[in-house]
């Protein structure tokens, strides 16, 4: 994330607070943006994931309506694109042939097509119309872990860039861009739940089933927290938007089945915890993911169930709650005598249709 950051945050002298957000490969085109008429993210797996995440901020300050595509259903539905859209496409490779294919026809409707993509040269950073390299070194293990928090760095970097002149939003991205530059400190802090992630997997060893719920900003985190679940521990695992529960999940929830929510303190808070009265009304196991300093949850679940992680402006918070649950499937995947790097039946670039 600090390389994501470095060269297009531009610090004043103290080095502490961000005057400026710059980047080099979107000058050119953040006019064009500003004047279009929405912004859709696409991305598969982990990458649209990362555009969930920062779907509300990108609607909070560019003022403009943003929409997710998920990229084979573009093609399926043969989506209406304009030329008056700006399209953001988002790959780590760079080369997923389903995120590739819904770029060349975005660019037949004639859209503007902007890459967030790792790796330089790939076929989706050449073909883009412009865009951002996360910049986040090369990622060997199938899971995609540090491009998703990159991947996210660095659309809140634009979603910066294209609010600059936004008189009424001054004071919200004063607040965020203080954030920004705390990022990699509070993500580091996250990273030492490392001990606990490991007792908590040793909990959840043989499990069937895991359900995440979320909302708001951390929708993504328990959409995404699942995927890293199902994906390299090979346990079910489902992310809910906690809105939907019930609508049907809370059929599932019983005094046995695991159920992680996430319920830091942003404006989704008072619905968490309304949440998770009525799961513990019916005798769930519940772990939570709260802020460091909050104790109004703790008699709700067990001390060693819940994890307290450090608190950052609301819109960046997703990066942080997503490491304890990076750390717990990774546990998860070693003690149930998997590969963390190489899942059973997938690819790193899924370049097949
Ligand atoms: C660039 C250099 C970086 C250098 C910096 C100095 C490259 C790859 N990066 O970084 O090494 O330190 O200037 O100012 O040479 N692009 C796409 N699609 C994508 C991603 C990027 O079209 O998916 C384009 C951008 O619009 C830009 C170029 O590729 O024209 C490089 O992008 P990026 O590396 O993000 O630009 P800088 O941060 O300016
Ligand atoms: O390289 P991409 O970001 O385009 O890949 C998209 C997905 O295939 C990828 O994120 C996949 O979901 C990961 N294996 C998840 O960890």
């Amino acid at each position: 994330v600090g390389q994501t950051m470095r060269g297009r945050v531009v610090f004043e002298d103290d080095g502490k607070t961000v005057q400026r957000v710059f980047l080099g490969g979107m000058a050119d085109y953040l006019s064009t943006i500003r004047r279009s008429r929405r912004i859709i993210l696409c991305g598969c797996g982990t990458s649209y994931h990362s555009a969930i995440a920062v779907r509300q901020l990108m609607e909070e300050l560019t003022e403009l309506p943003v929409t997710l595509e998920l990229a084979s259903d573009v093609l399926d539905r043969q989506c209406p694109f304009f030329r008056d859209d700006s399209i953001i496409f988002i790959s780590q490779s760079g080369e997923t042939a389903d995120t590739l294919r819904a770029m060349e026809y975005a660019k037949s409707k004639g859209a503007l097509c902007i890459g967030i993509v790792n790796v330089v040269g790939s076929a989706i950073s050449r073909a883009t119309d412009c865009g951002i390299h996360i910049n986040a070194g090369a990622e060997i293990g199938v899971a995609s872990t540090k491009a998703y928090t990159c991947q996210i760095t660095a659309m809140v970097l634009l979603a910066l860039a294209l609010s600059e002149d936004s008189r009424s939003r001054a004071a919200r991205r004063l607040d965020i861009m203080r954030g920004v530059a705390l990022l990699p400190d509070y993500m580091r802090r996250a990273l030492a739940l490392d001990g606990q992630m490991l007792e908590l997997a040793r909990t959840l060893v043989n499990e069937n089933s895991l359900l995440l719920f979320g909302r708001g900003y951390n929708y993504a985190t328990a959409l995404e927290g699942a995927l890293k679940v199902k994906e390299v521990a090979l346990l079910h695992s489902e992310g809910i938007l906690a809105g939907e529960m019930k609508h049907g999940p809370l059929a599932l929830v019983d005094e046995t089945l695991p159920l992680v929510v996430v319920a830091t303190r942003d404006s989704s808070y008072v619905k968490q915890k309304s949440v998770i009265e009525q799961l513990r009304a019916r005798d769930a196991r519940l772990i939570l993911i709260v802020g460091e300093d909050d104790d109004s949850l703790d008699r709700f679940a067990d001390k060693n169930m819940i994890i307290k992680v450090p608190e950052i402006v609301d819109c960046l918070q997703p990066l942080v709650n997503i490491i304890p649950l990076q750390l717990l499937s990774y546990h998860l995947t070693v003690l149930r005598g998997h590969n963390v790097d190489q899942p059973r039946n997938l690819a790193k670039s899924v370049t097949v249709e």
